[in-house]
């Protein structure tokens, strides 16, 4: 085994170290957050630490960079209280990825990157048409992280869409059978397969 300290990560690049701690808690649940914002841009970006909170009420959290790093959709969200989660498949990996770039608040970046806006009469924020697996969601709070300036986004879970039905019979939506994708660090991503399932565990 080999011990990394805090003192040689501290030594690191920022972006190596940056991969390397991402890493550390695990796979992640990296997903396209569509918003509009009050001038009317519609803007798409990659987010991977998005993490279910619970299901009644049903909640999904996403933690949002500093806003001087990521400016774009916090500041959507804020406006217009409403935003969409769109799954990746390994066919809009590039497209998804392209959406990580500084663009400008002005750009759409549907548009720049190739993807397909979809939009829904009921939802003032665009899904994305390619995502098998959509959802709209509508902000609860905005909780700021004081250690390193961050924030965690929640909000409720409202309308889901499913390319195909494949729910199995306790609810379990198979997410390697849409074709979703995980990612790791800032760069990689991969496919998934299926292990086990197991019953309820008791002591
Ligand atoms: C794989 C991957 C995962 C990312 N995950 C997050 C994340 O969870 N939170 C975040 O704030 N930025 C994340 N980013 C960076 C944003 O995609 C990037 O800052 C984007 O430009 C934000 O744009 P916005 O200003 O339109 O919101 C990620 C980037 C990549 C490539």
């Amino acid at each position: 085994m080999i011990t990394i300290s805090l003192e040689e990560i501290h030594s690191w690049e920022r972006f190596y170290r940056a991969n390397f701690i991402n890493c550390l808690s695990g796979f992640k649940s990296v997903s396209l957050i569509g918003t509009k914002s009050k001038e009317g841009v519609p803007n798409l970006a990659v987010f991977s630490n998005i993490v279910h909170l619970g299901a009644d009420p049903a909640l999904v959290g996403f933690i949002n960079r500093p806003k001087a790093a990521a400016p774009d959709t916090i500041r959507n969200i804020e406006d217009t209280a409403v935003y969409t989660i769109n799954h990746i498949h390994s066919e809009m990996i590039q497209q998804a990825h392209q959406t990580s770039a500084r663009y400008d608040s002005s750009v759409n970046e549907f548009d720049a990157v190739g993807l397909t806006m979809l939009w829904r009469n009921d939802c003032n924020a665009p899904f994305v048409t390619e995502s098998r697996i959509q959802y709209s969601v509508k902000l609860a709070n905005i909780i700021p992280i004081p250690a390193n300036e961050t924030w965690l986004v929640i909000g409720y879970i409202e309308s889901v869409y499913l390319a195909k039905d494949l729910r199995e019979k306790d609810g379990i939506l198979p997410l390697e059978k849409y074709g979703t994708v995980t990612s790791l660090g800032l760069s990689s991503y991969y496919e998934t397969k299926h292990i086990i399932n197991l019953p309820y565990a008791k002591p």
